[in-house]
């Protein structure tokens, strides 16, 4: 009873199938509507990643904490939500009461400035091993700690110095990273509002005693046999009390309607128990707040052996990176090869990332994830290049019957898929769809290359080709920066 029109070209049963075609046609009018209107309403979004802890290393984990909050970030903005993103540093606690204390001792101004995050690293590691014997350092450390929470102006200016001096540092690496933060805040915005808090957790009789701690109750049975500790013996706060505090001071203060947090999976439970202890204390919207997990990076190295600071990753990606662009011809053109190798690298970074699921441990590879063939950043980049390559097409319109072998067929199928892939991306929050989408489109892309030469066609027929190529490059370009990547024009 079907019959053929202008969408279904042709109808055929086979045993137990039935074919239909639709008009190839039909594709070419649909490139030109490929933006995402899948959004019905706009949200609020509250995104809170990187948060690196001032004095310690940054390890691999606060590098894919900031390549994933960022990438949810541009997602969310790309389908016409309002993002604020924060950047919580860990810059509270006794690690303090010990860098403020070992500073005195093994810290010089000249060098803090020179080179800050070294030289506060050092301190850290100097102090921390002389606190192992000697009583004096740590009865000093907790001294300090003491008179940073009881706001004593000489520990507290130099704790402000210590913090002002690492967030230019960080903003200045985010910067050669294309990230950016609304917001840098951090534990120590919150020690106030974290007792007041757990006082309003006295008051609302959830806090209970257990070992001297104050708690709260966690089991479903009521008899403490699951608790999570809210305060110290000595009164003080705790990691999770700050973030209580944060929530809430956030919740009034930017009305999100969702809130998330990007860390390693290792603080599940952390924050299985904040949304817990959130819900209790009456504070519904803790439903619309979630934790993007991931898993562990194995073996991230430089040359000079363990990775200290992002800084080192990123000078690592890019003189390797530069090494293998000299190989290459079309370096010599480079205005700037040092920052297309950048780009470039940091692309291999995040491609190496973002193709499995974020859950996932995976080990760091250099020679693998900086291959210009194969499923790599760099040949994501490489084929945007060639594509940038194209003169632009001058016919608006074309006849789509020039674009009908399966090649052309094939890329405008898989463009048309781009709205379905962000709208899957933003369900799940996993990179992995967006990218091996791109990886695929440049695979086909690289078949048009060989099957579809727009020098030597007739005319007519170039300037279809060209359109397409142009149709996929600004997919391509868009989804790269969806996922932090800054395209290069050439390479
Ligand atoms: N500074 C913490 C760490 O390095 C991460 C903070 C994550 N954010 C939060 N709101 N707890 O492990």
């Amino acid at each position: 009873q079907l019959e053929q029109d202008s969408v279904v070209e042709e109808i055929s049963a086979g045993p137990g199938v039935i074919h239909f075609k639709v008009n190839r046609k039909l594709l070419i009018f649909l490139l030109n509507i490929h933006t995402c209107d899948c959004l019905t309403e706009s949200f609020n979004v509250f995104s809170c990643f990187s948060s690196p802890n001032i004095a310690k290393k940054f390890h691999a984990g606060h590098l894919r904490s900031t390549i994933i909050g960022n990438f949810i970030a541009n997602l969310k903005q790309s389908l016409g939500h309002d993002v604020i993103r924060m950047n919580y540093l860990g810059d509270w606690g006794m690690q303090f009461g010990l860098l403020g204390a070992g500073f005195s001792q093994f810290g010089c101004q000249e060098k803090l400035k020179q080179n800050p995050l070294q030289h506060l690293f050092e301190v850290y590691v100097q102090v921390n091993k002389e606190a192992e014997h000697n009583e004096d350092m740590k009865q000093a450390a907790r001294d300090f700690f003491r008179q940073l929470e009881q706001h004593e102006g000489e520990a507290v200016s130099l704790w402000q110095q210590f913090r002002e001096i690492t967030v230019v540092e960080y903003q200045r690496v985010y910067k050669r990273l294309g990230v950016h933060f609304d917001v840098y805040s951090g534990e120590s915005f919150h020690q106030d509002r974290a007792q007041e808090e757990v006082q309003q957790l006295q008051n609302q009789g959830l806090l209970k005693t257990s070992k001297g701690t104050g708690v709260v109750d966690l089991s479903p049975a009521g008899d403490m046999s699951s608790v999570c500790t809210v305060l110290r013996s000595d009164g003080t706060t705790l990691y999770i009390t700050r973030d209580l505090a944060a929530a809430i001071d956030r919740k009034e203060k930017y009305h999100f309607n969702e809130m998330i947090y990007v860390t390693d999976k290792s603080q599940a439970n952390h924050f299985s128990q904040l949304f817990q202890i959130l819900l209790s204390a009456g504070h519904s919207w803790a439903d619309s707040c979630q934790h993007v997990p991931f898993g562990l990076v194995r073996g991230m190295k430089t040359r000079s052996g363990e990775v200290v600071f992002l800084e080192d990753v990123l000078d690592e990606a890019r003189s390797r990176m530069l090494h293998n662009m000299s190989r290459s011809t079309t370096t010599k053109e480079l205005e700037n090869p040092e920052d297309t190798a950048e780009k470039v690298g940091i692309s291999a970074l995040i491609v190496q990332d973002f193709k499995g699921p974020l859950q996932s441990d995976y080990s760091f590879d250099w020679e693998r994830m900086l291959q210009a063939q194969g499923d790599t950043g760099v040949f994501l980049q490489y084929t945007h290049a060639r594509l940038c390559r194209n003169e632009e097409a001058q016919a608006a319109i074309f006849d789509p019957s020039l674009l009908l072998e399966q090649t052309s067929v094939s890329i405008l199928q898989h463009l048309l898929r781009y709205d379905e892939v962000l709208f899957q991306s933003v369900q799940d929050l996993q990179p992995k769809h967006l990218v091996n989408f791109l990886l695929k489109l440049s695979h086909l892309i690289a078949s048009a290359h060989r099957e579809l030469p727009v020098k030597g066609s007739h005319q007519d027929v170039a300037q279809a080709r060209l359109r397409l190529f142009s149709a996929a490059c600004s997919v391509l370009a868009n989804g790269m920066r969806i996922l932090g990547i800054t395209p290069v024009d050439k390479m």
